[in-house]
């Protein structure tokens, strides 16, 4: 058996990873926290571990920084429903980027939402612009440096990538990477790959460090990508990506956090009323009595409210390990953790969609909407 049957990640399918260690190693992907100490801010997303692999961050980003060179940010959405607390660590990373000052290319995958998911056009066209775009902008994006784009709704020398692409691949190597494929799905790496090598060509800008913040059932597209820019190296002038991985949030009920699945999903458009009864009802690390737990202590790796906390709701890191030790410990109960996670989450979403609503307006005017 080679290689990838043993583990292969399927970027349109519901990817629950559980071994993170087996699937870098499989893949040949980095651990982030070696990078640690030679980035100057890092976000908390990567300092508590969220953010655990990359490929090439040293050289096409924090190199290329020193040395004042260009760099730019690819990551798309597939807007198949509304933004949940999931899709947050993705923005988070981006605004993060902006601020560095990266120049920000952000896709828009109608046509692989189109093709793949079979959604209607102008559903995914309504969620993109009132729920991506808009939850982007409520969490601090700025209308500078930054090209929102429709996949089916962009500029000619993009499209021009794509068919040159599909010169240079050939079905067995995209089988080998991504199992079965259909034409659309075809068409939808390879469209990919346009979104994530196109700032490298003249037409937009000739940005050469590119950094792709992905989830890592992405990454059989960062690996075709990776072996496009080889093969494109002469004739396009075209480099390898630089990619890192963040984990998935879990849903609360300890499964993968989806759209599909909403009672177990929390949405930032979500009433906080709403919004923590779903959290009340979350599993967590706890124990099964209260005496076993002040024994135990509880177990927070195992705990989605614990993850509201790492991945959202608590900023300093002492705050954090307090819960953490607590937890640990059996100084805390589930009930009284829940209700402290409960609080943060609600103020957290009154102030971010105090935000939303004047975003939706603005956010028409951050993206071209395509007309059919
Ligand atoms: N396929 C991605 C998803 O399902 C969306 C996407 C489109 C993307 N183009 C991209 C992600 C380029 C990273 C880079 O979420
Ligand atoms: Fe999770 Fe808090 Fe219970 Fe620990 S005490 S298991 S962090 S809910």
């Amino acid at each position: 058996m080679g290689r990838s049957e043993e583990l292969r990640l399927d970027p349109w399918g519901a990817t629950v990873i559980h071994d993170y260690e087996k699937a870098m190693k499989t893949f040949g992907i980095k651990p982030f926290y070696e990078l640690l100490d030679k980035i100057e801010n890092p976000h908390s997303l990567m300092k508590r571990g969220v953010i655990f692999g990359h490929r090439d961050y040293d050289t096409r980003v924090l190199e290329a920084l020193k040395k004042k060179e260009k760099v730019a940010l690819v990551t798309g959405f597939m807007p198949s429903g509304k933004v949940h607390f999931g899709h947050k660590i993705l923005m988070d990373q981006i605004i993060y980027y902006q601020r560095l000052g990266l120049e920000l290319f952000i896709p828009i995958a109608d046509a692989e939402a189109y093709a793949v998911r079979k959604l209607s056009r102008k559903e995914v066209v309504e969620y993109a612009v009132t729920e991506y775009v808009a939850n982007l902008i409520a969490l601090g994006l700025e209308n500078k440096k930054v090209h929102i784009y429709f996949q089916t709704n962009y500029e000619t020398p993009y499209y021009r990538l794509i068919q040159m692409f599909s010169r240079k691949v050939t079905l067995a190597e995209l089988e080998a990477i991504y199992g079965r494929l259909e034409p659309g799905k075809i068409m939808a790496a390879l469209t990919q790959a346009a979104d994530i090598l196109h700032p490298q060509l003249e037409a937009f800008g000739e940005y050469k460090n590119i950094i792709v913040p992905v989830g890592i059932d992405q990454d059989p597209h960062i690996r075709l990508v990776r072996d496009l820019a080889d093969r494109f190296g002469s004739e396009l002038g075209l480099e390898r990506p630089a990619s890192t991985y963040h984990r998935f949030m879990t849903g609360l009920d300890g499964n993968k956090m989806s759209s599909s699945r909403p009672e177990y999903a929390i949405f930032l458009s979500d009433p906080p009323e709403i919004a923590s009864k779903k959290l009340a009802n979350a599993i967590t690390g706890g124990r099964a009595t209260a005496k076993e737990q002040r024994e135990l202590g509880g177990i927070p790796e195992k705990c989605s409210v614990y993850e509201f906390y790492l991945y959202h709701l608590i900023k300093e890191d002492a705050s954090l390990k307090a819960i953490y030790d607590k937890c640990r410990n059996g100084e805390i109960l589930c009930g009284e953790c829940k209700a402290y996670a409960r609080e943060l989450l609600v103020k957290w979403l009154r102030d971010h969609q105090r935000k939303l609503e004047q975003a939706i307006d603005k956010a028409y005017k951050y993206v071209d909407v395509p007309e059919f």
